[in-house]
Protein backbone atom coordinates (compact mmCIF):
# COMPACT_ATOMS: atom_id res chain seq x y z
CA UNK A 1 0.00 0.00 0.00
CA UNK A 2 2.15 3.34 -1.26
CA UNK A 3 -1.25 5.03 -0.77
CA UNK A 4 -3.01 7.43 -2.36
CA UNK A 5 -1.76 10.60 -1.81
CA UNK A 6 1.17 10.17 -4.87
CA UNK A 7 -1.88 10.14 -6.84
CA UNK A 8 -3.49 13.45 -6.43
CA UNK A 9 -3.60 16.23 -8.78
CA UNK A 10 -1.48 19.78 -8.39
CA UNK A 11 -4.40 21.45 -8.09
CA UNK A 12 -7.43 20.59 -6.27
CA UNK A 13 -10.60 20.95 -7.57
CA UNK A 14 -13.78 17.99 -7.56
CA UNK A 15 -13.72 17.18 -11.65
CA UNK A 16 -9.65 16.89 -11.01
CA UNK A 17 -9.85 14.68 -8.21
CA UNK A 18 -12.30 12.49 -10.02
CA UNK A 19 -10.31 12.43 -12.99
CA UNK A 20 -6.79 11.46 -11.11
CA UNK A 21 -8.53 8.80 -9.09
CA UNK A 22 -9.38 6.57 -12.07
CA UNK A 23 -6.22 5.55 -12.09
CA UNK A 24 -5.69 5.63 -8.76
CA UNK A 25 -3.14 2.60 -7.29
CA UNK A 26 -2.82 3.34 -3.69
CA UNK A 27 -3.71 0.15 -2.61
CA UNK A 28 -4.17 -3.45 -4.19
CA UNK A 29 -8.19 -2.76 -4.19
CA UNK A 30 -7.98 -0.80 -8.14
CA UNK A 31 -6.61 -5.01 -9.25
CA UNK A 32 -9.95 -6.42 -8.79
CA UNK A 33 -12.73 -3.80 -9.03
CA UNK A 34 -14.20 -2.59 -12.16
CA UNK A 35 -13.52 1.38 -11.63
CA UNK A 36 -12.83 3.99 -9.13
CA UNK A 37 -16.23 4.82 -7.05
CA UNK A 38 -15.92 8.67 -6.72
CA UNK A 39 -18.10 11.08 -4.56
CA UNK A 40 -20.78 12.42 -6.42
CA UNK A 41 -22.97 15.89 -6.00
CA UNK A 42 -22.89 20.00 -5.89
CA UNK A 43 -19.13 21.50 -4.98
CA UNK A 44 -20.43 23.09 -1.84
CA UNK A 45 -22.83 20.51 -0.01
CA UNK A 46 -24.34 21.92 3.20
CA UNK A 47 -24.58 17.73 3.99
CA UNK A 48 -21.72 15.33 3.06
CA UNK A 49 -22.47 11.25 4.03
CA UNK A 50 -19.44 9.38 4.35
CA UNK A 51 -20.04 5.47 3.53
CA UNK A 52 -17.72 2.73 3.72
CA UNK A 53 -16.35 1.57 -0.11
CA UNK A 54 -19.05 1.06 -2.96
CA UNK A 55 -21.04 -2.44 -3.68
CA UNK A 56 -21.87 -4.45 -6.26
CA UNK A 57 -24.10 -2.19 -8.28
CA UNK A 58 -21.79 0.82 -7.15
CA UNK A 59 -18.50 -0.51 -8.72
CA UNK A 60 -20.68 -1.98 -12.27
CA UNK A 61 -22.33 1.45 -12.22
CA UNK A 62 -19.63 4.08 -11.46
CA UNK A 63 -21.29 6.11 -8.70
CA UNK A 64 -21.82 5.79 -4.49
CA UNK A 65 -24.90 4.34 -2.94
CA UNK A 66 -27.27 3.50 -6.01
CA UNK A 67 -27.85 -0.18 -4.65
CA UNK A 68 -29.93 -1.65 -2.53
CA UNK A 69 -27.89 0.59 0.72
CA UNK A 70 -28.81 3.88 -1.46
CA UNK A 71 -32.23 3.13 -1.56
CA UNK A 72 -32.64 3.26 2.51
CA UNK A 73 -30.16 6.04 2.22
CA UNK A 74 -32.63 8.30 -0.04
CA UNK A 75 -35.71 7.01 1.94
CA UNK A 76 -33.99 8.14 5.46
CA UNK A 77 -32.72 11.12 3.42
CA UNK A 78 -36.28 12.49 2.10
CA UNK A 79 -38.22 11.51 5.30
CA UNK A 80 -35.31 13.49 7.67
CA UNK A 81 -36.16 16.50 5.18
CA UNK A 82 -32.78 16.42 3.67
CA UNK A 83 -32.89 17.63 0.09
CA UNK A 84 -30.89 14.77 -1.72
CA UNK A 85 -29.79 17.84 -4.53
CA UNK A 86 -28.20 19.59 -1.15
CA UNK A 87 -26.20 16.35 -0.59
CA UNK A 88 -22.42 15.27 -1.70
CA UNK A 89 -22.16 11.67 -1.29
CA UNK A 90 -18.86 9.59 -1.01
CA UNK A 91 -17.07 5.99 0.29
CA UNK A 92 -14.12 6.23 3.20
CA UNK A 93 -12.54 3.76 0.41
CA UNK A 94 -12.99 3.93 -3.73
CA UNK A 95 -13.07 0.82 -4.83
CA UNK A 96 -15.11 -2.51 -4.30
CA UNK A 97 -13.21 -5.22 -2.14
CA UNK A 98 -15.09 -8.80 -2.28
CA UNK A 99 -14.52 -12.31 -2.58
CA UNK A 100 -15.82 -14.43 -5.46
CA UNK A 101 -18.08 -17.38 -4.42
CA UNK A 102 -19.35 -18.70 -7.18
CA UNK A 103 -20.33 -15.96 -9.86
CA UNK A 104 -21.43 -13.89 -6.67
CA UNK A 105 -19.09 -10.87 -5.71
CA UNK A 106 -19.66 -10.97 -1.42
CA UNK A 107 -18.60 -7.79 0.06
CA UNK A 108 -14.83 -7.91 2.23
CA UNK A 109 -14.81 -5.20 5.15
CA UNK A 110 -12.12 -2.98 3.88
CA UNK A 111 -8.75 -3.08 6.30
CA UNK A 112 -7.51 -0.43 8.00
CA UNK A 113 -4.35 -0.08 5.77
CA UNK A 114 -6.66 -0.03 3.14
CA UNK A 115 -8.78 2.56 4.80
CA UNK A 116 -5.72 4.62 5.31
CA UNK A 117 -4.52 4.05 2.11
CA UNK A 118 -7.33 5.59 0.12
CA UNK A 119 -7.72 8.77 2.75
CA UNK A 120 -6.17 11.33 0.75
CA UNK A 121 -8.88 11.44 -1.56
CA UNK A 122 -11.76 11.48 1.27
CA UNK A 123 -9.67 14.50 3.26
CA UNK A 124 -9.14 16.46 -0.09
CA UNK A 125 -13.11 15.92 -0.50
CA UNK A 126 -14.02 17.12 2.59
CA UNK A 127 -11.61 20.66 2.32
CA UNK A 128 -12.96 20.92 -1.15
CA UNK A 129 -17.13 20.21 -0.52
CA UNK A 130 -16.50 21.87 3.34
CA UNK A 131 -20.10 20.81 4.60
CA UNK A 132 -21.80 22.00 7.85
CA UNK A 133 -22.81 18.59 8.19
CA UNK A 134 -20.80 15.63 7.78
CA UNK A 135 -23.04 12.24 8.32
CA UNK A 136 -20.60 9.35 8.81
CA UNK A 137 -22.57 5.88 8.31
CA UNK A 138 -20.73 2.79 9.78
CA UNK A 139 -17.49 1.97 11.23
CA UNK A 140 -15.43 2.60 8.38
CA UNK A 141 -16.04 5.70 8.02
CA UNK A 142 -16.17 6.55 11.33
CA UNK A 143 -12.37 5.03 11.96
CA UNK A 144 -11.27 7.26 8.85
CA UNK A 145 -13.14 10.69 9.94
CA UNK A 146 -13.07 10.23 13.58
CA UNK A 147 -10.37 8.02 14.38
CA UNK A 148 -10.05 4.46 15.41
CA UNK A 149 -11.10 5.07 18.85
CA UNK A 150 -14.34 5.90 18.03
CA UNK A 151 -17.25 4.20 18.91
CA UNK A 152 -20.54 4.75 16.01
CA UNK A 153 -22.61 2.66 18.88
CA UNK A 154 -21.73 5.14 21.66
CA UNK A 155 -21.79 8.09 19.85
CA UNK A 156 -24.09 8.45 17.20
CA UNK A 157 -26.72 10.98 16.96
CA UNK A 158 -24.94 13.30 18.59
CA UNK A 159 -22.88 16.16 16.72
CA UNK A 160 -18.94 15.91 17.46
CA UNK A 161 -17.45 19.58 16.17
CA UNK A 162 -15.07 19.65 12.94
CA UNK A 163 -14.71 23.43 12.59
CA UNK A 164 -16.57 26.67 13.92
CA UNK A 165 -20.17 25.96 12.59
CA UNK A 166 -19.62 22.29 11.59
CA UNK A 167 -20.35 18.91 12.63
CA UNK A 168 -20.05 15.03 12.14
CA UNK A 169 -22.54 13.23 13.02
CA UNK A 170 -22.54 9.04 13.24
CA UNK A 171 -24.71 6.92 12.51
CA UNK A 172 -25.41 3.01 11.83
CA UNK A 173 -24.15 1.98 7.88
CA UNK A 174 -27.78 1.52 5.77
CA UNK A 175 -26.43 -1.51 5.06
CA UNK A 176 -26.67 -2.81 8.58
CA UNK A 177 -30.01 -1.95 8.71
CA UNK A 178 -30.46 -4.66 6.00
CA UNK A 179 -28.74 -6.98 7.86
CA UNK A 180 -30.35 -6.13 11.49
CA UNK A 181 -32.80 -8.98 13.29
CA UNK A 182 -35.48 -5.97 13.61
CA UNK A 183 -35.14 -4.08 10.53
CA UNK A 184 -38.02 -1.57 11.55
CA UNK A 185 -36.18 -0.88 14.71
CA UNK A 186 -32.95 -0.37 12.73
CA UNK A 187 -34.18 1.78 10.59
CA UNK A 188 -35.95 4.34 13.04
CA UNK A 189 -33.02 4.49 14.96
CA UNK A 190 -31.03 5.36 11.64
CA UNK A 191 -33.59 8.04 11.09
CA UNK A 192 -33.57 9.50 14.45
CA UNK A 193 -29.72 10.53 13.72
CA UNK A 194 -30.28 11.73 10.48
CA UNK A 195 -33.32 13.38 11.89
CA UNK A 196 -30.57 15.27 13.88
CA UNK A 197 -27.96 15.92 11.31
CA UNK A 198 -30.93 17.31 9.62
CA UNK A 199 -31.26 20.34 12.29
CA UNK A 200 -28.13 21.17 12.30
CA UNK A 201 -28.16 22.27 8.75
CA UNK A 202 -29.27 26.30 8.00
N1 LIG B 1 -22.29 0.88 0.71
C1 LIG B 1 -21.46 1.93 0.88
O1 LIG B 1 -20.86 2.14 1.91
N2 LIG B 1 -21.29 2.76 -0.14
C2 LIG B 1 -21.91 2.62 -1.29
O2 LIG B 1 -21.68 3.45 -2.17
C3 LIG B 1 -22.78 1.53 -1.44
C4 LIG B 1 -22.95 0.66 -0.42
FE1 LIG C 1 -6.62 4.07 -4.63
FE2 LIG C 1 -8.50 4.01 -2.76
FE3 LIG C 1 -8.73 2.47 -4.90
FE4 LIG C 1 -6.93 1.88 -3.05
S1 LIG C 1 -9.16 1.87 -2.80
S2 LIG C 1 -6.59 1.92 -5.28
S3 LIG C 1 -6.27 3.94 -2.43
S4 LIG C 1 -8.77 4.71 -4.89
Amino acid sequence: NIGAGRFLPARLSLPALREAARSCEGCDLYRNATQTVFGAGMTHATYMLVGEQPGDQEDRQGAPFVGPAGRILDKGLAEAGIDRESVYVTNAVKHFKFELRGKRRIHQRPSAAEIDACRPWLDAEMRLVDPVVTVVLGATAARALLGPGFRVTRERGRPVPRREGAFYVATIHPSAILRAPDQDEAYEGFLEDLKAAAALGP
